[in-house]
């Protein structure tokens, strides 16, 4: 699919969850919010079928996110569901790695190929206090385990906050480089003020390039992250929401007032 400013569109981002076992500064109050409630939340048939006819229109490559994905019960199956939908190449999924050690072997028998793991400090008491409670003990063992089954390459995404310290981008960039993972920078995004910026290391937050569909927990499907715009697969069908979301994929990003980071994964 080319949308109006010939961009190709291949490239699908599926929120699975708003639900987090994670609460971090950037992202989530600290109590939380108010859940979607369960029968608002596609169903792993629904989240499939839109795969499909992402992928009759030219979606190769689609990513799972949250919210925290590893926290939506089953999602293992979801996993292989995706992964045997033929057409799709590349399967990834955005994680903070709290339980992927647990995780990791299944996702990749299941068809995973390969993780990216928020990661913004390396510092213990640091992780804990970012991510109001989180062990950075079990990031690191997630990595391994996801490196020895094979999810690769693997990407850390850290997120720069006005906290963060050259000495912390520091110690991120020589563990990535002994561990042979990929970094990413992204600077503290906020959708209601349209404030976004290219990631460093990555291609989000560039619309000149931008070749993504996000579909949030609740089955809209929307043309850009910083929009308000969304079509739901319940109402419309998968397809047509699919094209009218292409059809109406803005050239920049502007502000989204509808969505937050843990009901669009980012
Ligand atoms: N700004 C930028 N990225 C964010 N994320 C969540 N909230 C924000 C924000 N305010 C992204 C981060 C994190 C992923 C789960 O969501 O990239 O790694
Ligand atoms: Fe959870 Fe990710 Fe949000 Fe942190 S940034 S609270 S890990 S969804």
């Amino acid at each position: 699919m080319l949308d109006r400013y010939n961009r190709r569109i291949n490239y699908l981002r599926i929120s699975v969850t708003d639900r987090c076992n994670l609460r971090c500064r950037y992202c989530m109050p600290a109590d939380g919010i108010d859940w979607i409630k369960h029968s608002q939340i596609l169903s792993f048939e629904e989240i499939t079928e839109v795969v499909k006819e992402a992928v009759a229109l030219g979606i190769g490559k689609v990513r799972l996110t949250g919210g925290e994905p590893l926290v939506r019960k089953g999602i293992v199956n979801l996993v292989k569901m995706i992964s045997d939908v033929k057409g799709v190449k590349d399967l990834g999924m955005t994680t903070n790695g709290q339980v992927l050690e647990e995780y990791a072997a299944d996702l990749a028998k299941a068809g995973l190929n390969r993780v990216n793991v928020s990661l913004d400090t390396l510092d213990a008491a640091r992780y804990a206090h970012l991510s109001r409670g989180g062990n950075i003990n079990n990031v690191l063992k997630g990595l391994e385990a996801a490196c020895e089954a094979g999810l690769l390459p693997i990407k850390i995404n850290c997120v720069l906050t006005p906290e963060t310290t050259e000495t912390t981008k520091l110690e991120l960039r020589a563990f990535c480089d002994d561990n042979n993972y990929k970094l990413r920078f992204i600077r503290q995004m906020s959708l209601e003020d349209g404030s976004f910026s290219q990631v460093e290391g990555g291609e989000g937050g560039n619309c000149r390039i931008c070749n993504r569909l996000r579909l949030t927990a609740t089955g809209d499907i929307k043309p850009c992250l910083f929009g308000d715009d969304g079509f739901n697969i319940r109402e419309l069908g998968a397809a047509n929401a699919i094209q009218m979301a292409v059809g109406m994929k803005p050239e920049s990003g502007e502000k989204n007032n509808v969505n937050q980071f843990y009901n669009i994964g980012g």
